[in-house]
């Protein structure tokens, strides 16, 4: 398997790349890029981790060389959030990185798995799909947006509050990835029950945390380990797919049947060609319902945002 990192000499890029270095299957490559003149540096670092995979990097203006043979491409590459800003200020700065990326991706993998770590997401998939679509190789099955560090907050935070084991607890996530369009669904954690003060205050903290994290490193960034983690797991996933193993399921936020948005953070199972089948994510609460109803116009107007931009 070859994993190519986007915006590798960032505070996620870098986490994701030490994390996959230790991480992926036996005879794996991992092949990382950014602007940043540092790139080669880190992968020379890393090259010197002793596990069986293989590292490269590249910097400058093209990403080509990066991409070339690439199963699963993971996008972090462009600004991140500043106290006091929204996910949505960074907009015009990562939508023309996104778009320029991943017509990269279309001419040199079009088959990769592509996942877009870049905020704002809820937009920045909707950019790379209509990219892709220009192209003539969209294929939605292998397209994703990680809200993978919604469903590890939800995860840490429930297992922290009900004195659950955090290996065993499950917290799906879905709708998008920026404020009110992030929906766990605490209704249906096994082993858990909630006051409907507690969900409403739960849902609120996972919806915020990115925040938390912005806040006390005042100044500094945004979360980049835990995503990094985040990432890891889900790029894991994706190659698991690829392989052939059953049963992979992850949240991500991925064009499905419609029924809400175009694109939808759901619960999907993961195959030899990415998503293999969008998964029921089960009965909602009155709560999570409501919650659901209110947040559509936001997250259908954040994909508007971005199929606008392209066109
Ligand atoms: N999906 C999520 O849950 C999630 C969580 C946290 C952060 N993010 C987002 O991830 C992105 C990166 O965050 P970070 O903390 O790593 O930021 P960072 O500033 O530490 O790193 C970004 C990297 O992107 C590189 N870069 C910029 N333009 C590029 C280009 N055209 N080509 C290649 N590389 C380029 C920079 O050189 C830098 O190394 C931000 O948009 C942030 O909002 C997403």
């Amino acid at each position: 398997m070859k994993v190519a990192v986007l915006g590798a000499a960032g505070g996620i890029g870098q986490a994701l790349a030490l994390l996959l270095k230790n991480r992926l299957p036996a005879g794996s490559e991992l092949s990382l890029y950014d602007i940043a003149p540092v790139t080669p540096g880190v992968a020379a670092d890393l090259s010197h981790i002793p596990t069986d995979v293989k590292v490269t990097g590249f910097c400058g203006e093209d990403p080509s060389p990066a991409l070339v043979g690439a199963d699963v491409v993971l996008i972090s590459a462009g600004v991140a959030r500043k106290p006091g800003m929204d996910r949505s200020d960074l907009f015009n700065i990562n939508a023309g990185i996104v778009k320029n990326l991943v017509e990269k991706c279309a001419a040199s993998c079009p088959k990769a798995l592509i996942g877009i770590i870049t905020n704002p997401v809820n937009t920045t998939v909707a950019i790379a799909a209509e990219v892709l679509k220009k192209a003539g190789v969209y294929d939605k099955r292998r397209l994703f947006g990680v809200t993978t560090l919604d469903v590890i907050r939800g995860e840490t935070f429930v297992a922290a509050a009900k004195g659950l084991n955090v290996d065993k607890v499950r917290v799906n996530v879905i709708g998008g990835h920026s404020g009110v369009t992030i929906l766990p669904l605490l209704s249906q954690v096994e082993g858990a029950s909630f006051t409907a003060e507690e969900v409403a205050a739960m849902t609120k903290r996972i919806q915020n945390a990115g925040t938390e994290v912005v806040e006390a490193k005042a100044g500094g960034g945004s979360a980049t380990l835990s995503m990094g983690q985040a990432a890891c797991r889900f790029g894991l996933s994706l190659i698991k797919g690829l392989q052939g193993e059953a049963n992979v399921i992850e949240c991500a936020y991925v064009e499905g049947n419609g029924e809400h948005a175009t694109f939808f953070a759901q619960p999907v199972l993961l195959g030899k060609n990415g998503v293999e089948t969008v998964l029921d994510y089960g009965k909602l609460s009155a709560f999570e319902q409501e919650a659901m109803d209110s947040m559509l116009a936001t997250l259908k107007a954040d994909i508007q945002l971005g199929v606008d931009f392209v066109k």
